[in-house]
């Protein structure tokens, strides 16, 4: 989601803040700081940091032609784009939308049963919820409801009511309860963390971190408070989760996703998405697809082969669909050349027929592009209007005529109501006692339109546990870490160690980055109703220990860190970066960072004191990688603990581990390489204003560890990898078949096993049979060390060679509390879904010829169990 689309003139925060008709939220009167006056810190000479890369960055590859207006379906000439061979035309008569209902499943009672969205499995549970019957109801009374409408009135429930035309960053108009055929339209509101422009809101972890958490317990929650809150100011449908990959470790919106590896980004969008639904909101899974970089997001295209696609970045969205997801987003770049909110390919072949989608797309705001776009798949235009306050639309009376003029037959329109009504039935919104609308996005000054209701409820008690659990110990040197009773001394070093000067909510989509970092910035962001910073807790759980506490949180004056930290029994040094979305630039990073350096001179302050301090202790809140090399292996420096972006509780959560409250449990999301370059994507700079530019993922398989382990480069910290103050041992690995007791898909199930390919049917990659537990892992795993802690257990796949997949690919993880000297046995479920590669030649899943072998342990670089896939 977004704001400015890169067509409009560019606009850097002061700009943003300043006016009122461009930027959600910015209808106060008073002058936001600019990101330039904080970014550096105080006391900074004005640093202006050039906005050209200090990063390497990879080319771009021009593809000499322009989109001659916003209408344009897509690149329609052009040397590059012809040679490729696309058709970028869409096809347009005959016309085949993919049929209602999708083939439903036989029902199978300890495994598939019958599930309502407002009563999901627990949990880490082995069953596979079946929605169907939900589903099936839904839409036949939103067949119902819909007959009775007119093809105007159809056509407006796809068709947004346009940029700041409603209460609500998206608005569906109601239709006019005339003859019983009323309907009260939609809210569609920001953001994956918490309600946006709204107040009494909870700002919650941000999506990375609860990736950190490895714990879908945890995940599950934080889906389902995120739900609440939006329910309880009247939202429909909350855009959220987003589930972009991380291919590029300087992509501005990574933090709002799961991080770099898509079985953690499947597992976390699932229970997000059962946790958000479970409330009665809709879930909006995004960005369809390949929204992997800022820069030009709305003028690249991402070129991305069909098992890459299928194994990597399609695969969370799948999740989603297996979760009931009602709803999804597509992006603003283009996928092969082709727009992706006119995709014919992404939405109607994979998402809709392939996955068995029985919800509604939507688009990105300002993505949709043409009037064809319907029959691509696209069932909702947003926010509406061509451009913001165009008051013009693709949909609306333009769509109206290219029915009139059988264009577009008028059975997809009915399908396009059908979908977005269907989900609304399917959520139970259509029960009375759903809120309805009680704030205003665009006028939070309004008091006609914003009744103020409070919808946190004690959902700070989860924010505080999961900014701990998120939290990950990389380095921990004789146990430096839990800081001991017997401390004596210590000091706060650093800007990030406390309060912003100016407040929580000093810039607009939290652009600026003052004081401790608990989110990153723009559209997905929500503001603060209060921040816990570290100093405040620190300082307060120290006087347990009546250990002496010293503060500096200027990142300038690094002679006087030095001196302040010495003799201190301990120094810890908050460092920071941050990263968002392109319609807000911060201290020169337009979204994307320019490079994966602490801000705010943090190496420096780390460097001044640990050269004073042989106990420095490192805090990073960062929105991704960061390289450590300048310091990471000085002796004095004892500790390091990444934060990520915790939300509101940061002091809270952070002092909890600081202190040993909390034994840390999280595990790494992404790689930390010891080289920007080491990355096997970089992020893909220049072209004129007018050009697209292509971004090939030649990578194809290979992101974050993956091409760390293929290519044999040694990573600083590995994905997967986090430290506990206590051990734990493996022992005892066991892979068993589980009996398949699925006789009516019996012949599916041996064709996979003699490595056919799964059919070509609608709903066959979502089918029981291939995602139910095929075989169950085993391992004894034992509390080794002197206090309880957490532990997640780990699984890879080691592929055949016949299989061309990377050397270790995660397929199964959990997590297991347990206390010093306990043990457990511990089972994970594989099933023939993640036994089986993506088949291009068939479009199928098949098992790869060959041994397929199983690795268990604390990382993808710490495997402690070896074992192979009994045939
Ligand atoms: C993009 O092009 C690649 C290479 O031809 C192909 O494998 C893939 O299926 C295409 N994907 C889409 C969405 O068009
Ligand atoms: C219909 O779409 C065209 C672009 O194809 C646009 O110029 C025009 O303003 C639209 N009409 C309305 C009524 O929005
Ligand atoms: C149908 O109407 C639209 C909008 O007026 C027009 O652009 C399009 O060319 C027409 N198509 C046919 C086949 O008449
Ligand atoms: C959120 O904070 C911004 C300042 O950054 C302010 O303009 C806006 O009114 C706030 N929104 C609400 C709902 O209070
Ligand atoms: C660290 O420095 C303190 C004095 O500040 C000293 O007492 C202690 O022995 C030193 N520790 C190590 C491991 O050198
Ligand atoms: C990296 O970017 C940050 C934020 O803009 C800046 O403070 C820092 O100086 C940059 N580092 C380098 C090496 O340019
Ligand atoms: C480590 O800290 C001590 C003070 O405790 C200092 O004397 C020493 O020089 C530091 N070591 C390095 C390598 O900077
Ligand atoms: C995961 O979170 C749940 C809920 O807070 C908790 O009960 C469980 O112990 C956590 N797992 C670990 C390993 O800490």
């Amino acid at each position: 989601m977004l704001i400015r689309a890169s067509f409009l003139p560019l606009l850097g925060l002061c700009a943003a803040a300043a006016s009122s008709s461009g930027s959600a939220g910015a209808s106060s009167s008073l002058p936001a700081p600019t990101a330039s006056e904080f970014a550096s810190g105080s006391g900074a000479p004005a640093a202006a940091t050039p906005v050209t890369s200090a990063a390497p960055t990879a080319s771009a590859t021009l593809i000499p032609t322009v989109v001659s207006s916003p209408g344009a379906l897509a690149v329609t000439t052009g040397v590059i784009a012809s040679s490729l061979g696309y058709s970028s035309l869409v096809p347009v008569v005959p016309y085949t939308f993919s049929p209602f209902p999708v083939p439903s499943q036989p029902a199978a009672p300890n495994a598939f049963p019958a599930v309502d969205p407002s009563k999901p499995p627990p949990p880490g549970s082995t069953l596979i919820p079946n929605f169907q019957p939900a589903w099936s109801a839904a839409w036949a009374k939103a067949k119902k409801k819909v007959e009775k409408f007119s093809l105007e009135e159809k056509i407006s429930v796809a068709t947004g009511t346009g940029w700041e035309n409603g209460r609500c960053l998206g608005d569906i108009p109601p239709i006019e309860p005339v003859n019983g055929r009323g309907w009260p339209g939609l809210c569609l509101e920001d953001s994956p963390l918490g309600v946006r422009n709204a107040d009494y809101v909870t700002g919650f972890p941000a999506a990375i971190n609860a990736a950190a958490t490895w714990n879908r317990t945890l995940i599950r929650e934080r889906g389902l408070y995120i739900g609440r809150e939006h329910r309880g100011k009247g939202v429909n449908f909350a855009l959220g989760p987003m589930t972009n990959m991380g291919r590029i470790a300087q992509g501005g919106r990574n933090w709002e996703g799961f991080g770099a590896d898509p079985f953690l980004s499947g597992e976390s969008t699932y229970e997000t998405v059962l946790g958000m639904q479970e409330s009665g909101v809709g879930a909006t899974v995004k960005h369809l697809v390949g929204n992997e970089q800022e820069y030009k997001r709305t003028q690249e295209t991402s070129d991305i082969d069909d098992r890459t696609m299928h194994e990597i970045y399609a695969h969370p969205f799948l999740r989603s669909v297996m979760a009931g997801v009602t709803s999804m987003m597509c992006s603003y770049n283009l996928v092969n050349n082709t727009y992706a909110c006119e995709n014919d390919k992404v939405m109607n072949d994979i998402i809709k027929r392939e996955y068995g989608f029985q919800g509604f797309i939507m688009s990105d705001w300002q993505a949709t592009h043409s009037t064809i776009s319907p029959i691509t798949g696209l069932d909702m235009s947003m926010p509406g209007d061509i451009v913001f306050n165009s008051g013009t639309t693709y949909f609306g009376s333009n769509l109206t005529s290219y029915v009139q003029n059988s264009t577009i037959p008028e059975s997809r329109i009915d399908d396009m109501a059908i979908r977005i009504i269907a989900s609304w039935y399917f959520l139970h919104q259509d029960s009375p006692s759903y809120p309805s609308v009680n704030f205003d996005a665009f006028k939070t000054d309004s008091e006609e339109t914003n009744e103020h209701i409070d919808v946190q409820a004690d959902h700070y008690k989860l924010v505080r546990t999961m900014g701990a659990a998120s939290t990950v110990l990389l380095k921990n040197t004789n146990n430096a870490l839990p800081l001991k009773s017997s401390l004596r001394s210590l000091v706060i070093i650093g800007s990030d160690g406390g309060p912003g000067r100016t407040g929580p909510n000093a810039f607009v989509d939290q652009g600026g980055d003052v004081g401790v970092l608990a989110m990153g910035w723009g559209s997905g962001t929500a503001n603060f109703t209060y921040l816990s910073n570290p100093l405040d807790a620190i300082q307060a759980r120290a006087r347990q220990s009546r250990t002496s506490v010293n503060w500096l949180l200027d990142d300038w004056d690094v002679a006087r860190a030095g001196n302040l930290a010495r003799k201190k029994g301990a120094a810890i040094v908050f460092i920071n970066s941050d990263s968002g979305e392109q319609y807000i630039t911060v201290d020169g990073n337009q979204g994307d960072r320019n490079n994966l350096t602490a801000w705010h001179n943090g190496d420096n302050l780390v460097l001044a004191v640990a050269a004073q301090n042989n106990n420095t202790i490192v805090v990073a809140h960062s929105v991704g990688p960061l390289i450590l090399e300048p310091w990471i292996d000085h002796p004095n420096v004892t500790a390091l603990l990444w934060a990520g972006l915790p939300g509101e509780e940061a002091g809270n959560s952070i002092a909890d581990v600081l202190f040993g409250d909390f034994n840390p449990s999280g595990r790494l999301p992404y790689t930390i390489a010891k080289d920007l370059a080491d990355y096997s994507a970089q992020r893909i700079i220049g072209g004129r204003s007018q050009d697209i530019i292509a971004i090939p993922y030649t990578e194809g398989l290979e992101i974050d560890y993956r091409h760390f382990d293929a290519k044999n480069i040694t990573p600083r910290y590995e994905f997967g990898f986090g430290l506990s103050y206590t051990a734990f041992g493996y022992s005892n690995l066991k892979i068993t078949k589980l009996p398949s007791t699925d006789r009516a898909q019996s012949n599916l199930i041996s064709a996979w096993e003699d490595g056919k390919a799964s059919p070509i049917v609608a709903g066959s990659s979502s089918a029981l049979w291939l995602h139910r537990p095929a075989y169950q892992v085993t391992f004894s795993l034992r509390n080794t060390g002197k206090v309880a802690g957490g532990e997640i257990p780990q699984l890879y796949l080691n592929f055949p060679p016949s299989a061309n997949e990377p050397p270790n690919i995660l397929k199964g993880f959990t997590d297991v509390l347990l206390k010093p000297g306990e043990s457990e046995t511990v089972t994970i479920y594989l099933s023939r879904y993640d036994l089986s590669i993506w088949d291009v030649v068939k479009q199928g899943w098949v098992r790869p010829s060959g041994s397929i072998g199983v690795s268990v342990g604390a990382s993808s670089r710490d495997l402690r169990l070896k074992g192979k896939i009994p045939s």
